[in-house]
């Protein structure tokens, strides 16, 4: 049989996606460096499907129908340049291998440069939606040479979880590392989504006492209107879950040390390289950093005390205004997510188009979100749109949220429950709308200290003055 495409990487992803395309019709030959993983996937899952492990790159190449679509499905980093090894000396001009993992996106640029000039295709390519989402409909974000994709796409579009109206959540990001890049993206408003999230729980939680039930019931009805989302819908499931050993809710018997693989680390390390302020996403990062140093903030805990954590005023207009301000701070931290998408589609070339990048968000991946119909709207309806918050719709819905925000926010700094990512939305959002921000002094002190000059607002020119 000639298999219409082969996996190298048989782990969870890997299979996953494999019984996906197998499912879709499309015959699956699978490799995995690890003897007893293929073997797994011979004796659990080829049964009676069109799917075969083999125990050689080359057996699994020669039985593949050409040109040789190849997913690598391993983990990020050498594995990925190993696996690349293994396969070159079987590959003819005009395979397509492809890179399924999160692999950081600069790497996805080498390898791509590197096998286009031996005449193969390299496509680096984001999925998300973890195990469920590789079985069953993924978001997928490909990347390198278009004819690559084009060779790809029916499987891909196939396998892919359908949004609104039955479009399949996948299309053409951009050449090279343009995919890797747009799941870099998504990870880092992924982890804003979460942190957001987090610090709602906390005000509420902590700040006003509520329990996890109760907690479970207000996420649950959140998620019937506009927060609607599967970050919001697994919240409400993670509060109504309790420890069969204990009968206490398990999320309060889950330490509070969040780690992180190093996606959304990235997306704030480049964004600092192309110049878009994402605050909100780096508070994230950082918040994640910060749960980690768990020693130092028991030690610390002891001995610096913050006010008296107790909410004297109205705590059902209170509860409500935490919905609005994690909906305006959501929507700001989309602002600068895809800011900072057009930034670097200009810096890398990439072209990259928001809406089409909003569209295949809308299902399959861990930030689908009824959110995401808006920001397509959006995007449909001026696609030359600088920033989020000049739609319409968008500046009046966070607008009339505005107050809400403030309040929840300066009731948490009241209280000393710390809200960095609800914060950040809204200085950004401030600073956004500031037409004068104070870096007048700012360049002012650069040319005190170090003559490094300025502009002014009354001539053009560039001045040095003598402070003093
Ligand atoms: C997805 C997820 C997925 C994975 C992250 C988690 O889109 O399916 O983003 O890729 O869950 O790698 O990242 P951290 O371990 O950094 O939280």
């Amino acid at each position: 049989m000639d298999y219409k495409i082969g996996i190298v990487g048989l782990g969870v992803m890997g299979r996953s996606l494999a019984l996906n395309l197998e499912r879709n019709g499309f015959p699956v030959g699978g490799y995995d460096l690890e003897a007893t993983q293929a073997k797994a996937f011979l004796t659990g899952y080829t049964r009676g499907r069109k799917m075969a492990a083999f125990d050689s790159p080359a057996a699994l190449m020669s039985a593949l129908e050409r040109p040789r679509r190849v997913l690598l499905m391993v983990p990020a980093g050498a594995p990925v340049d190993n696996a690349i090894a293994s396969l070159k000396p079987h590959l003819l001009p005009g395979d397509i291998l492809m890179d399924g993992g999160n692999s950081f996106f600069m790497d996805t640029e080498r390898r791509n440069k590197d096998l286009e000039t031996e005449g193969f295709h390299f496509l680096g390519i984001g999925f998300s939606g973890g195990e469920q989402g590789a079985l069953r409909g993924p978001s997928i974000m490909p990347g390198g040479q278009r004819q690559a994709w084009e060779a790809v796409a029916p499987l891909l579009r196939a396998i892919a979880a359908k949004a609104e109206g039955g479009e399949p959540c996948v299309d053409y990001m951009g050449p090279r590392g343009a995919g890797h890049y747009v799941k870099m993206v998504h990870n880092g408003i992924e982890y804003a989504d979460m942190q957001l999230i987090a610090e709602v729980y906390d005000l509420l939680g902590r700040g006003l006492g509520l329990s996890a039930n109760k907690l479970h019931s207000i996420f649950k009805e959140w998620n019937t209107g506009e927060l609607k989302s599967y970050l919001i819908e697994i919240a409400a499931d993670i509060f109504a879950k309790t420890d069969a050993e204990t009968g206490t809710p398990l999320v309060d018997l889950i330490l509070d040390e969040a780690q992180q693989k190093g996606t959304g680390k990235w997306a704030s390390q480049n964004a600092l390289d192309v110049g878009a302020p994402i605050p909100t996403l780096n508070a994230a990062v950082e918040s994640r950093i910060l749960s980690s140093m768990k020693s130092q903030r028991v030690s610390a805990g002891k001995v610096i005390h913050g006010p008296q954590m107790e909410f004297r005023g109205d705590r059902s207009q209170l509860i409500t205004a935490a919905r609005d301000a994690l909906y305006a701070a959501k929507v700001v931290s989309y602002a600068q997510g895809f800011s900072l998408l057009q930034l670097a589609s200009q810096e890398y070339n990439y072209n990259l188009n928001p809406g089409t990048i909003a569209k295949i968000w809308r299902a399959g991946c861990i930030i689908r979100a009824d959110l995401l119909n808006g920001i397509l709207d959006a995007y449909r309806h001026d696609p030359a749109l600088v920033n989020l918050l000049m739609d319409e719709s968008f500046r009046a819905a966070v607008g009339s949220r505005q107050a809400s925000w403030r309040l929840v926010v300066q009731t948490a700094v009241g209280l000393g429950v710390p809200v960095p990512a609800l914060g950040a939305s809204l200085a950004y959002f401030d600073s956004f709308r500031s037409e004068r921000l104070p870096a007048n002094l700012t360049q002012a002190q650069r040319d005190y200290f170090g003559a490094h000059t300025y502009r002014r607002i009354d001539r053009e020119g560039t001045f040095h003055t003598e402070w003093k």
